[in-house]
């Protein structure tokens, strides 16, 4: 194992099991082991009937494909000859048959506001905003980039960009003006599609202003549109900035779907690498909406009349493929909230699943652990009996935790999905069936059907006891075709490891006696904030950026609500390092990369501990930042004195 890999730990020996109950196994989707069996086996020995037959089922062609998959992974390519559109699979195929008027969203406002959206409403406000776009000279192929609140008109400018073939890039709303810009110009966007402002804890988190920032450095892009959310005072630049209302008058909602190739791009999406920077993960049109229709309906296990809440944020890769473009393939009613899970009060989350009778929902262990801190008398003032499946991710999630939500949340009644994925495998790639597997605390358990994973070695051998690295054996069709601009970083980062033959997920893994996987964290200088994804190179580069600081290394700690800290060893330029100087550089860090990347710890040290070769030791600084006695070899520090200086300034 790499250095990293060394401080994988394994979870605790966990033997608690929990089968789903009779009742949900005979409603479910996929109801039985031997119906899993089935799938899995014909996902492993024939994917290409296997995935064909799918497609064929579950999307709407214009015209259908003439063969499943070509070429070998990495370069596969999906469902060559087929025509499809997005937007049309997520919207026009629900008009002609009772979901016409079903609610497509359930949206709340932070403030209280609340908004449904039927399917044939969404629909015509889609084909609107699409003619808005069309106005504005957006067309097939170009680049737009979205950085709105979590209001109903984020999906439909998404859905829109998806109608035209036009690519959304979507940005995180807690991002930076940087952040923005960076990705402005990696991705050559045309177009940004914004908000005045959004609500978050009862302030108003200004959007508008921080795109003028980046604005400052986007020269590709064109025009703004701003939609008005809170009412806020925002400057509008002649001829390049427009309101959304005042656009939205002037078109009609006649806008056909326009018929795109299978390979079609949807989607970029940056993510964060342990090194350079941001990667545009891009995911195509037929491969990726086949993933998230399949795993909503097999993971969810989606009916007809469920109320579905998965509380991430649209800006991340949860909200893609499980607020948007999954619930809506399947004609779910999706609900959206705006806000903060403790606004007005810790009880937010259970008065809005009491209110809505929400059936199924999805969250994140750093959501879970703040519910356990906050106290159960939150959860218990409300009625919460609608909750039929939970679900988790972003991160492992501690047995501890796991136990509190089957418990107090689920009643001892709801299966617990917890789902492992990332951006760029496009949808759910391990995870429990509700009425299927049988839980474990901690483990996301089994492969999908159509996932073939292992854990290998650092030399591609099989691992038959213990840990190792987690690896994809076979293409899936959601997964990212390339990092945008960039094919050789895709090569290099996912495959390269093992020569091609493997799709190379960057965590560290361990399969049990029952052949459930238990996923231990990140093995490369990736942390894992908040079940978000951060590089710890990026948080180094903005510290270097700040006049005073000569060198600087970042780790990761254990953080009892945000899974892992930030923890920022910094040598300065001049002066010692005052606790107005470690504030100035926390602010400095939130300000070029956004909030989500703000240490925790700052520690100024006179130099870094480093090798002889002057690479500097990591493991020493995760020792020394989670508090720890320093493990392992020291012998080729080159400096002893610096590890008491380190531990000195806490
Ligand atoms: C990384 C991907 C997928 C959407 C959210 C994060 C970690 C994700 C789990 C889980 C253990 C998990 C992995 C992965 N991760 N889900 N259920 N159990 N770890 O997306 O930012 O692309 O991050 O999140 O380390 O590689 P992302």
């Amino acid at each position: 194992m790499t250095d990293a890999g060394q401080n994988i730990e394994s979870v605790l020996q966990e033997d608690r099991k929990f089968p789903p109950s009779s009742e949900f196994s005979a409603q479910a989707n996929i109801s039985s082991e031997q119906q899993y069996l089935e799938m899995w086996n014909k996902g492993k020995d024939d994917p290409a009937g296997f995935w064909g037959e799918l497609a064929k089922e579950n999307l709407a062609w214009f015209k259908e494909f003439d063969s499943v998959m070509d070429g070998e992974m990495p370069e596969t390519k999906w469902f060559t000859g087929g025509k499809i559109n997005a937007s049309y699979q997520c919207l026009d195929r629900h008009l002609t048959g009772p979901r016409k008027n079903k609610a497509a969203i359930i949206w709340e406002g932070e403030p209280g506001d609340q908004r449904i959206l039927t399917y044939q409403q969404l629909h015509h406000e889609v084909c609107k905003f699409a003619n808005v776009l069309k106005k504005l000279g957006i067309e097939t192929g170009d680049r737009v980039t979205i950085y709105m609140p979590m209001v109903p008109e984020l999906a439909i400018a998404m859905l829109a960009c998806a109608r035209l073939g036009a690519v959304h890039s979507i940005v995180f709303g807690g991002f930076s003006a940087d952040a923005i810009a960076d990705r402005n110009h990696d991705a050559e966007s045309k177009l940004v599609i914004t908000a005045d402002g959004g609500w978050r804890r009862g302030k108003e988190i200004p959007l508008k202003a921080t795109v003028d920032e980046a604005m400052e450095k986007s020269p590709t892009v064109e025009n703004v549109v701003v939609y008005r959310r809170t009412g806020g005072d925002v400057n509008m630049v002649p001829d390049r900035d427009y309101w959304w209302h005042d656009l939205m008058e002037d078109v009609d909602a006649d806008c056909p779907a326009v018929e795109l190739d299978s390979e079609h791009p949807l989607f970029i999406l940056y993510t964060s690498g342990s090194t350079g920077k941001p990667k545009g993960v891009l995911h195509t049109t037929a491969g990726y909406m086949l993933g998230a229709t399949m795993t909503s309906k097999w993971v969810f296990d989606l009916k007809e009349d469920d109320t579905y809440w998965c509380t991430a944020d649209i800006g991340w890769i949860t909200g893609h493929s499980y607020i948007t473009y999954g619930p809506l393939s399947n004609g779910t009613t999706s609900l959206m909230y705006e806000g903060a899970p403790n606004w007005p009060d810790e009880g937010r989350f259970w008065n809005i699943v009491e209110k809505s009778q929400v059936n199924i929902f999805y969250t994140a262990p750093t959501a879970i652990r703040a519910f356990i801190k906050w106290g159960d008398q939150w959860p218990s003032q409300y009625d919460l009996s609608s909750l039929r499946l939970l679900g988790t991710v972003g991160e492992p999630i501690n047995p501890e935790a796991w136990m509190w939500y089957h418990k107090v949340i689920g009643n001892e009644k709801c299966p617990i999905v917890d789902t492992w994925w990332q951006t760029e495998t496009g949808g759910i790639m391990l995870s429990p069936l509700p009425g299927v597997t049988a839980t474990k605390p901690g483990s996301c358990t089994k492969p999908l059907p159509g996932v073939v994973p292992a854990i290998v070695t650092e030399e591609g051998e099989p691992v038959t006891e213990g840990g190792g690295l987690l690896v994809m054996t076979q293409p899936w069709p959601h997964m990212l075709r390339t990092v945008y601009g960039d094919h050789d970083r895709f090569i290099e980062t996912y495959f390269s490891k093992f020569d091609g033959k493997y799709y190379f997920a960057g965590d560290g893994a361990r399969i049990d006696d029952d052949g459930y996987y238990w996923v231990m964290g990140r093995v490369d200088d990736v942390l894992n904030v908040s079940g978000h994804r951060l590089s710890t190179m990026e948080v180094e580069s903005a510290l270097v950026a700040h006049d005073n600081v000569a060198e600087a290394a970042v780790v990761g700690f254990p953080h009892e609500l945000k899974g892992e800290g930030i923890c920022c060893f910094v040598t300065l330029k001049s002066g010692d390092g005052s606790d107005e100087e470690k504030e100035e550089l926390k602010q400095h860090v939130r300000k070029q990369i956004g909030a989500i990347a703000t240490p925790d710890k700052i520690k100024i040290a006179p130099a870094l501990p480093k090798t002889r070769s002057g690479k500097i030791m990591r493991r020493l600084l995760r020792d020394i930042a989670a508090g720890r006695d320093v493990s392992g070899d020291v012998t080729t520090l080159e400096d002893n004195t610096i590890l008491e200086k380190l531990r000195e300034d806490d």
